[in-house]
């Protein structure tokens, strides 16, 4: 469980086990439920979010994804992922992707905590920078502005949640150094 101070102690997840992974799934429901913007709309069928959940964590055993967790192995409370970029062009930067709080802890400092362990562990990679992208209706963008990261654009119609709820991607920067 998360500690009562809810100063989390952040760790690197390199190589997610069985007890890992379906806390993993089972979290990524849970956000997704909530209405959380991470990738599906809230009523995905359980199945494709527990299918892409274990792809993630095969791309982390991969090394193709930077996995930090909070909570235990087996009742996950947060997490977030490093997609550095592939190739010499742009490996100076890393994507930071799949955001999540569990819901009952959001609005806690979990998430900002979160981002802050990402950006140190982007620097400790070697990365000089990161890009998010945020769904649009929302109040991300402004959560990550907030937080010192830049809006350097905005992709029109990018995500269609459903046929009907179609949104603007935007994409946020933040320069380490
Ligand atoms: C977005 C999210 C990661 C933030 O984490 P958190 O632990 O709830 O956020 P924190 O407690 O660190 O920060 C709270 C601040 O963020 C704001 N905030 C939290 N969730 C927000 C949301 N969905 N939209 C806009 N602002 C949000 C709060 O208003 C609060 O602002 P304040 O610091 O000015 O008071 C979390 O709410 C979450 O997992 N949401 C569902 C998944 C999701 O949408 N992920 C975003 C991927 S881009």
């Amino acid at each position: 469980m998360v500690p009562e101070s809810l100063s989390p102690s952040t760790y690197v997840v390199a190589d997610p086990g069985a007890e890992l992974t379906e806390a993993f799934a089972s979290l990524w429901l849970e956000v997704t439920r909530a209405g959380g913007a991470v990738g599906f709309p809230a009523d995905a069928p359980a199945a494709d979010v527990r299918a892409l959940a274990a792809r993630t964590l095969d791309q982390v055993r991969a090394g193709q994804l930077h996995m930090l967790a909070v909570g235990e192995e087996n009742d996950l409370a947060a997490v977030v992922f490093l997609r550095r970029g592939a190739g010499p062009v742009v490996s100076h930067r890393a994507e930071m992707i799949r955001l999540m709080v569990r819901p009952d802890l959001q609005g806690r400092g979990l998430g900002g905590s979160l981002i802050d362990a990402a950006i140190r562990r982007a620097g400790e990679l070697g990365c000089d920078q990161l890009l998010a992208s945020a769904r649009g209706g929302t109040d991300l963008p402004g959560f990550y502005v907030a937080r010192g990261w830049v809006e350097v654009g905005r992709f029109p119609a990018a995500l269609r949640i459903t046929p009907d709820d179609v949104r603007d991607e935007h994409w946020l920067q933040y320069r380490i150094r």
